[in-house]
């Protein structure tokens, strides 16, 4: 097939019912491309954004936000589960099983019901954002809180699979990359099959870095663009191993105990690290860190500017405007951040951060309560 009737197809897929148009399932050569009865919402098919606002907040001409909070649960997750679960159906596993800062077990739960599969999720028992824990619940997921943090979930959930006999869905799982690899074929045939400069993206366990990496070397030899943008990965500072290896041009391998406000980065020690190296030379990309404080910035102002996201997806913003205050990315470099969950993911942070900081941030948006009369909402109006 050549490059022009692949994009002929998977344009003409857009506008079909169903799964067929899935974000997902219309790149299915690319993806996974013996699946027949796949498990869809369908997914996918999140949209570009700009905000002239946000623009200026980074500084550069012309910033767009691929908003992958867009999808069924609210985050990118579902882009590698539905495939992820359309094979543990094909393979017929009797259960499914994910470790988790909240997203990832989201996504699970909802394809597993749908899947008619049952599912075993594994998050820390403190700092599982509100949302998250709420929809696993929901959606049926056997729900383990543990007492330890993110990592040892994970290793957890790796003995568990290995001896208990259930099907692992976290993203060493290599069809879930499959799946996530899709954000990337989305964005380059929203853009006309013209890569940007820049594609900047929040970094934990390292999957989504992986992913796009090999979407962009197999667009490329696929023959669907003819140049690769530079990965950008932006972790948070207090979880940040990823950006300490490239620091020293990745001379080795780090762990750390994380600590960070954006839950779902909270990562010590990267499962697809290897990958993600490798995601990261192939396109002459970086790796940095920002602080909690600078992520939240760029949080109040993506919510401000009325997109919104969680707070890891932020990461993305607040490190392009750290690149471009250090010239990496030039102000005329086109660039696509990624948002990679829902604003209503974590409602406590924004709680915290809106209406109990003392001294309120300079974004704080304080409600304000008062009697049932017209005269007091008057007096708040002419304030
Ligand atoms: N952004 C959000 C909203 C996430 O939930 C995650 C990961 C990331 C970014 C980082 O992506 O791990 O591929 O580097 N969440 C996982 C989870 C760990 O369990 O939901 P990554």
């Amino acid at each position: 097939m050549t490059p022009a009737e692949l994009i002929q197809r998977f344009t003409e897929r857009r506008g079909a019912p169903g799964a067929t148009a899935s974000g997902v399932w219309r790149f299915r050569e690319i993806v996974l491309p013996s699946a027949d009865a796949v498990v869809s919402h369908p997914e996918g098919n999140t949209p570009l954004l700009h905000r002239v606002a946000l623009d200026r907040w980074a500084g550069v001409d012309d910033l767009l936000f691929k908003h992958e909070g867009h999808n069924p649960t609210g985050s990118f997750k579902d882009r590698g589960m539905t495939v992820g679960v359309t094979q543990a159906k094909r393979i017929g596993a009797a259960a499914v099983a994910c470790a988790s800062t909240g997203n990832t077990a989201a996504s699970l739960a909802a394809y597993a019901s749908q899947a008619g599969l049952p599912a075993l999720v594994l998050v820390p028992v403190d700092g599982v954002a509100t949302g998250k824990l709420a929809q696993s619940l929901a959606y049926g997921a056997k729900t383990l809180l543990v007492r330890g943090d993110f990592d040892d979930c994970l290793r957890l959930v790796e003995e568990a699979s290995m001896q208990l006999g259930v099907y692992l869905l976290n993203s060493i799982n290599p069809f879930r990359i499959e799946g996530q690899k899709t954000v990337i074929l989305e964005l380059l045939q929203q853009l006309g099959w013209e890569s940007p400069d820049w594609i900047v993206l929040p970094a934990g366990n390292l999957g989504n870095t992986a992913a796009f990496g090999k979407a962009l070397r197999e667009a490329r030899q696929w023959g669907l663009i003819s140049r690769l943008p530079r990965l950008a990965a932006v972790q948070a500072e207090g979880a940040a191993p990823f950006a300490r290896s490239f620091a020293e041009d990745f001379a080795q391998r780090h762990r750390v105990k994380a600590e960070t406000v954006a839950t779902a980065i909270k990562i010590g020690n990267p499962a697809s690290y290897d990958r993600a190296v490798q995601a990261i030379r192939e396109t002459n990309g970086v790796v940095l860190s920002t602080s909690d404080q600078e992520l939240l910035e760029a949080k109040a102002a993506i919510d401000a500017s009325g997109v919104g996201c969680e707070p890891a997806s932020a990461v993305s913003l607040a490190g392009l405007r750290q690149l471009v205050g250090t010239g990496v990315v030039k102000p005329s470099e086109r660039v696509v951040a990624i948002l990679t969950g829902h604003i209503l993911k974590d409602p406590g942070i924004l709680l915290r951060y809106h209406q109990e900081t003392e001294p309120p941030p300079p974004g704080a948006n304080r409600p304000i309560e008062i009697e049932a009369t017209l005269g007091e909402v008057e007096r708040v109006l002419r304030k």
